[in-house]
């Protein structure tokens, strides 16, 4: 069928036009052609979907019969999709769980709690907008996916990559204490574009919470994974949460999915029933992370997206922390 990307050319979008491509699709991306150019096999369409004409225009007659939509960080973005894409057989979104109101912290229990309804312009209020906007339009024919955490080759925000490379320098490197023993939960990239593909085709609906299983893996066992992973003689030197946030260590950023306990315990107890149900699938995290690793190694490395600084401990910070001053 006829597939419209929007995005394709970054991390999530662009194993979606592989995927679409494998499964026989006739495939086209819509960017602004700032971040390079889609895989092989696929029409490059140009144009900024914020403004209301582009993508009529650069459609120009092509009428896709699906869409994955991987790019919609605006409101504008939204609508104007919703006004050119309405008559589409399926529309799957790439939503997030910052979608719901209250996540964080959490927990989600399911894809029925309220998600956010304000005019707000930060990111879970539009991604939430944006569904509402684009479910008007399509009905049925929407399904949104609120992603959790998503690991894989060609992630261009480098929050496990800053783990591997860090890990793979070896040395004594800065752990959580309390969080190594905490459960997370990811989802792989290129899992969750065969599913996006795979639920466009299938005509599937609705929200889904689009993350691996609560408790897949816990904190301590992706770092060990990227130890082993990368080969190092790393070895973990765990510092007490209330040392490292009086240093001013800053959750997310500075240790990369890292959350402190308070909101660790809640925000990666997320409810994905329906998600396994409607069969997405997740690949063992050993995979994820050596397949990251081989991508960092043997490609060149994007550059993460506009006001997305790199992610990881400030050399300082990490002195102060090891030398215990
Ligand atoms: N990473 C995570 O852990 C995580 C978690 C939850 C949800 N998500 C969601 O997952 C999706 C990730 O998608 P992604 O990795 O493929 O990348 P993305 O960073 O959301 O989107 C980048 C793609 O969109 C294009 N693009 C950006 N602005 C555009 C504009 N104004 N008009 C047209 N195209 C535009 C870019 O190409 P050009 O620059 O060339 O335009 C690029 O192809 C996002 O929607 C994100 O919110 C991610």
């Amino acid at each position: 069928m006829r597939l419209l990307v929007l995005g394709g050319t970054h991390f999530l979008g662009r194993h979606v036009v592989t995927a679409a491509l494998e499964r026989g699709h006739e495939v086209a991306t819509f960017t602004r052609g700032v971040s390079g150019a889609p895989p092989a096999g696929a029409r490059a369409l140009i144009g900024d979907r914020d403004d209301p004409v582009a993508l009529p225009a650069a459609l120009d007659g092509w009428s896709p019969e699906l869409v994955v939509d991987t790019s919609c960080q605006t409101r504008a973005a939204a609508e104007h999709a919703a006004t050119a894409l309405a008559d589409v057989a399926g529309y799957a979104f790439v939503s997030s769980l910052n979608a719901y109101r209250n996540w964080p912290p959490g927990p989600i229990a399911g894809e029925q709690e309220p998600t956010w309804d304000s005019d707000e312009d930060s990111y879970g209020p539009v991604k939430a907008a944006a569904e509402r906007v684009l479910v008007a339009a399509l009905g049925e024919r929407f399904l949104t996916a609120r992603a959790g955490l998503v690991v894989g080759p060609h992630d261009p925000l480098y929050r496990l990559g800053w783990w591997l490379d860090r890990i793979a320098a070896g040395g004594r490197v800065v752990v959580p204490a309390e969080g190594l023993d905490q459960p997370i939960a990811l989802v792989d990239a290129r899992d969750l574009a065969g599913w996006l593909v795979e639920s466009v085709e299938q005509g599937r609906s609705g929200a889904v919470n689009a993350t691996g299983p609560a408790g897949m893996t816990t904190f301590g066992g992706l770092l060990d994974t990227c130890r082993d992973v990368t080969g190092g003689d790393a070895e973990w030197m765990p510092v007490p949460e209330a040392e490292l946030l009086a240093a001013g260590v800053q959750e997310w950023s500075h240790l990369p999915l890292w959350l402190a306990a308070r909101t660790a315990r809640t925000a990666w107890d997320v409810d994905t029933t329906r998600a396994r149900e409607l069969g997405l699938p997740s690949r063992p995290v050993r995979d994820s992370i050596a397949d990251s690793w081989t991508w960092m190694q043997t490609s060149e490395r994007p550059e993460p997206p506009a006001g997305r600084p790199l992610p990881g401990l400030p050399l300082d910070l990490e002195r102060t922390l090891l030398t215990g001053g």
